[in-house]
């Protein structure tokens, strides 16, 4: 039997290795070639491409299914859908859930490979029950991952569970590589004795044994496995697709895939990869020790760049050996999105802080409230008590704790949403949405102009790869509007700033710093759809070290030296990040100066690594001085309060 192959070169590939930047454009002139290779499906959309998508690349993400669909017309369409998180980081009310599958469909998604992170079947019901009415093909996945809990019996019995549920087929869906050559092997082989519906291997090459676990699954009979073009391949990616081709040409499970093809379409990607500067995936040490600190593709580069911005990259090697610590803790969760990022935080914060547990995500507390589903084993009693005291964890289905709200949402956004499917993008990511949607406008208008890229300007205009390429491929886009001299006279204004954000945002470079007005403005990458800040900030100024904090700081020269009494206690910034007085814009501050105020009580948010962590009084007292204003960046130690005890 031949085993079909999904590229995943358009979504796992690149968020694995490229931070999800690949744009539709990048995509468009080769698209063409994949579509003759023959695959059995092409993963293109879902995952962290949505959110990516309207935060940094000011795409429509529902284009891109259309665009891509335009030149894709024999291989069928692929997404991944977190369940009931669909490609967010929460689990969102059925009548979105219902409404997004929907119009996934409509807009061309054939297969729906669907999965939840706790393998907790319930949060996989109302999405699973979604694709089947539309019809399409329905892949629900087992979560793979180490763990005392984690058998051969318990993926069994998921897998059964689910294919009972409609699943028109399983994937073993191994997110960090950690499944051996051995264990796929075993893990197919009993899958395809006991099911009915064809089997699929999903892995990262991390670790290095991707290659090898493909080839055994192969020979115990799995139908489908995922790969990727060479270029993109490796590292935290998947293994490459011209090498298993390779591999299997001349036995008995030949793919039959024409490799020259296989390399005309490489050749693009490396050429792509070089044009914007991106590293080839490799395999580290660390990586090479996943089987201890199991931390999947894409979530070790999230947390080198979580402890960039700590400036604490150096203890990386501790917040490794914390990870599987945290996980044994919660239950073992399988570390994928959303639970990577909170077992990840969590680590961050227990070296960090120095003690375990002394700060806590809020969502890390839903999570052990149980929120996020049934943990894979229970948590210990003392680590519940400790993160979350003596409330009582939920036992329902967390979804159904949510009331459908749609339509509200739909009333809220209706003046700038023009179509059903801003509706639904607005229901996912409102703040990110709403600044996209006025971004779009503006561009129609012509207040803004689509930012040409860097790499773009000193080529030639390329052709579309085929004969049938719409001009799109090939068409040049307008030149920025500011002008180079409104940089350098220093009359560069706000929508200077963001424009330069913008671009930044689709380039390799990091910052740019430009003097305007006597001010240093530092522009660093990462902000749209971020906080922006048009007043001056009084945080430490040139010689403090780059945090990487995806804000514009617009620094003063000079630092003002506060002396201090020696009474008062300081409360300190535990770490890099956004202070927030109040918990939500529309709420009171926590505190004002003058507030009186107990041990424990909540003084601010600092959001930090995208989490909401409230930082508590250490001591009875009253507020003498608040230094940072509402939502601006503070440093690691900066001090945020100052607190006259009282016994
Ligand atoms: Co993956």
């Amino acid at each position: 039997m031949r085993p079909r192959i999904t590229d995943t070169t358009l979504r796992d590939a690149h968020q694995s290795l490229w931070a999800t930047r690949m744009r539709t454009e990048d995509m468009i002139p080769v698209l063409e070639k994949i579509d003759q290779v023959g695959y059995h499906s092409l993963e293109m959309w879902g995952g962290a491409t949505f959110d990516v998508c309207i935060r940094y690349l000011n795409e429509d993400p529902w284009e891109r299914i259309r665009t891509i669909k335009k030149y894709v017309k024999r291989t069928p369409l692929q997404m991944l859908l977190r369940g009931q998180n669909l490609v967010g980081y929460a689990n969102y009310p059925d009548d979105v859930a219902m409404a997004f599958v929907d119009m996934a469909a409509e807009t061309g998604i054939d297969i729906f490979r669907v999965f939840d992170a706790l393998n907790d079947v319930r949060n996989l019901e109302v999405p699973m029950k979604a694709v089947k009415k539309t019809g399409k093909h329905l892949q629900a996945c087992v979560v793979f991952t180490l763990s005392p809990v984690h058998t051969n019996e318990h993926y069994l019995e998921t897998a059964l569970h689910l294919q009972e549920l409609g699943a028109d087929s399983i994937c073993i869906k191994d997110m960090a590589g950690m499944i051996s050559p051995y264990q796929a092997y075993e893990l197919v082989k009993l899958l395809k004795e006991k099911l009915t519906v064809p089997v699929q291997l999903h892995t990262h090459y991390i670790g290095g044994m991707a290659i090898g676990a493909c080839l055994k699954a192969v020979e115990a009979g799995v139908d489908a496995f995922d790969a990727c073009s060479g270029p993109l391949a490796f590292g935290s990616s998947q293994p490459p697709v011209e090498t298993l081709v390779r591999a299997l040409q001349g036995t008995q499970w030949d793919t039959g895939l024409d490799i020259p093809l296989l390399f005309e379409i490489s050749n693009y990607w490396e050429e792509l990869r070089r044009k914007r500067g991106y590293e080839r995936g490799v395999t580290r040490i660390s990586d090479m020790k996943v089987f201890d600190h199991q931390v999947p593709g894409g979530m070790i580069s999230n947390l080198v760049s979580q402890l960039e911005e700590q400036n604490a990259l150096h203890r990386i090697n501790e917040v490794l050996e914390e990870i599987p610590k945290v996980r044994a803790d919660l239950g073992y969760p399988p570390l994928v999105t959303p639970t990577s990022q909170l077992v990840g935080i969590q680590a961050v914060f227990n070296v960090l802080t120095g003690s375990r547990y002394k700060m806590v995500a809020q969502e890390v507390k839903n999570y052990v409230k149980g929120y996020y589903g049934r943990p894979p084993a229970p948590i210990a009693e003392d680590i519940q008590k400790l993160i979350i005291g003596d409330e009582e964890p939920i036992t329902c289905r967390p979804a159904d704790l949510l009331e459908n709200k749609f339509e509200k949402m739909k009333e809220e956004i209706k003046d700038l949403a023009e179509s059903e499917e801003d509706y639904l993008t607005y229901a996912l990511f409102p703040a990110v949405a709403r600044k996209f949607f006025e971004y779009r406008k503006k561009v129609r208008d012509g207040e803004i102009v689509q930012p040409q890229l860097a790499e773009e300007k000193q080529e030639t205009a390329k052709p579309a790869a085929q004969a049938g390429g719409s001009g799109k491929a090939g068409s040049r886009r307008p030149s920025r509007r500011m002008s180079q001299s409104s940089m350098e006279d220093g009359t560069m204004d706000i929508e200077d700033i963001k424009d330069l954000i913008q671009m930044l945002d689709q380039t390799t470079v990091n910052e740019v710093q430009v003097e305007t007005a006597g001010i240093r403005v530092a522009i660093r990458k990462g902000i749209i759809g971020g906080q922006f800040s048009e007043t001056p900030l009084n945080t430490p100024a040139a010689d403090a070290p780059a945090a990487a904090t995806e804000k514009v700081e617009v620094t003063e020269k000079e630092e003002k030296a506060e002396e201090l009494p020696d009474n008062l206690v300081e409360v300190t910034a535990p770490m890099v990040g956004t202070f927030y007085r109040a918990p939500s814009p529309d709420s009171p501050p926590f505190v004002e100066v003058g507030s009186t105020v107990k041990k424990g009580d909540t003084l601010c948010i600092i959001e930090a690594m995208k989490l909401m962590n409230e930082i508590e009084a250490e001591c009875d007292g009253k507020i003498i001085d608040i230094l940072v204003e509402n939502a601006q960046p503070v440093e690691f130690g900066q001090v945020l309060f100052l607190i006259a005890p009282v016994e």
